[in-house]
């Protein structure tokens, strides 16, 4: 990989594509010094000893009865209703159960990012509503595998925190403090500043001046007051902290009330030219000039169930046996640079709207997949291409199913996330009431455009 002497940016070259892609191919993997970290920070909150233990069950053994029972409720009830959380009495229930299932999910934004040669060697980042730190821990958790990597490139990354809460602000610091002592000597962090603040319709942030990437995960949901209904006002409000060349992602629940809300903010971010949309949702065949559906599409990061979880389940929690983690996302920027370009050349392509009258037909398709669903030795997934809207995920959507030695047989053996480019060859029509079925055959091709 080569950085770029005008943009200052990462460049893959040769193989540097599949080496990234490798990182998506087995399911994340919560490194255990993350979850030692969360627990040595847990032990020294809760028995006021700073411990160093060597493994997860050691740390287990020494962890207050009491506080574990008390985190087990909390999990419980935590988000279970639409409405406003308080942090007061469960900053470690939050870091225990939330941060290893946020940690992973910003890797996905970062990677069409870094498709795009968007991603800099040197970046520094602004997250919003940083709770115990689970964006930058993830941000880091992904540049640590490229300095890996890629051992002749240095990096570094700088961190500016803002959080209403002071001890969420504590904990994030000590958790980032505690992971930069496992990180490769080409990849170096610092914590440039903190503000305790509340982001709200009056406050400026001008003084900090412009990033390269800003991030707020889970700080626009229904759970977080009035940030879901100042949406639109405080992106606005963080324009001016985006370089031209910088970008915003928004990471939300993979609920469907928090995904419909997401989009309905970025429609209207979009109509009000405040940003244009880089990822996931984007024209095939024209820039699209409105953004107005709001369907519902979520996306699923693979993980192995982390120990943290499975000692919690042993003593009596219900939740957190999923072996993925859903969410939404979008990726936005003002220098109008999409994850991909508009094809110009339509010939030989049948557009997703004129579907419905091709039963039975071979067509050829280029969309850009919406949601995956893996079930054991098969997988589906919907597609959209910009020039029909669904409203969710349902009877009415467009979907391939499609075994993975099919797809291993077409050469895709990284499993498919979402918002990846696909092109689908001679493909037959099924129409079953408003359902579509593009059926594959030992004819089809697939090819995935990263
Ligand atoms: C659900 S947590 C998300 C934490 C972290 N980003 C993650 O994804 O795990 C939301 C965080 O945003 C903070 N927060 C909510 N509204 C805020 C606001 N208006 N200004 C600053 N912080 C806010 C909360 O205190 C909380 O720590």
């Amino acid at each position: 990989m080569k950085v770029d002497s005008f943009d200052n940016t990462l460049v893959f070259e040769n193989n540097d594509l599949q080496t990234v892609l490798l990182y998506f191919k087995e399911n994340r993997r919560m490194p255990e010094y993350i979850e030692r970290a969360m627990l040595r920070v847990i032990l020294e909150k809760t028995t006021r000893n700073d411990m160093e233990l060597e493994t997860v069950d050691e740390y287990f053994s020494r962890l207050p009865l009491s506080f574990v029972q008390k985190t087990i409720t909390d999990i419980t009830i935590l988000f279970s209703r639409n409405i406003e959380v308080s942090y007061k009495q469960n900053y470690l229930s939050y870091l225990l159960y939330y941060l290893p299932g946020n940690i992973f999910k910003v890797w996905k934004p970062l990677l069409d990012l870094q498709l795009k040669s968007a991603l800099k060697p040197q970046m520094r980042i602004l997250d919003i509503g940083t709770g115990p730190g689970s964006v930058p821990i993830g941000i880091i958790e992904y540049y640590k595998s490229l300095a890996e990597s890629f051992s002749d490139i240095t990096f570094s990354l700088s961190f500016t925190l803002i959080e209403s809460e002071r001890e969420f602000i504590d904990i994030a610091i000590k958790m980032i403090n505690k992971i930069t002592n496992y990180l490769p000597q080409n990849l170096m962090i610092v914590v440039e500043s903190t503000l305790c603040e509340k982001v709200g319709l009056e406050n400026d942030f001008e003084a900090i001046g412009k990033f390269d990437l800003i991030t707020m995960s889970n700080f626009l949901t229904e759970n977080e007051g009035e940030n879901q209904l100042n949406g639109v006002s405080i992106i606005n409000k963080f324009k001016s902290n985006t370089k031209n060349d910088g970008s915003l992602i928004i990471i939300e629940p993979g609920k469907k009330v928090s995904g419909i809300a997401l989009k309905k903010i970025r429609n209207e971010v979009f109509q009000k030219r405040i940003f244009n949309i880089f990822s996931p949702c984007i024209g095939i065949w024209e820039d699209k000039t409105t953004y107005d559906c709001m369907c519902f599409n979520m996306v699923r990061c693979y993980w192995e169930v982390p120990n943290i979880y499975r000692y919690l389940i042993s003593k009596g929690l219900s939740k957190a046996k999923r072996v993925d983690v859903p969410f939404s996302y979008l990726v936005l920027r003002q220098d109008n640079l999409k994850k991909y370009s508009i094809i110009k050349s339509t010939q030989h392509f049948t557009r997703l709207i004129d579907l419905k009258g091709k039963n039975g037909q071979n067509v050829n398709i280029i969309a850009i997949i919406r949601t995956v669903i893996y079930n054991g030795e098969r997988v589906s997934f919907s597609l959209c291409d910009g020039s029909c809207s669904f409203s969710e995920d349902d009877s009415k959507a467009i979907w391939v199913n499609v075994s993975n030695e099919q797809l291993n047989r077409m050469g895709i053996s990284i499993p498919l996330i979402s918002a990846e480019k696909i092109t689908l060859k001679k493909v037959s029509v099924k129409l079953n009431h408003e359902r579509i079925n593009l059926e594959i055959d030992n004819n089809s091709r697939i090819t995935i455009d990263y």
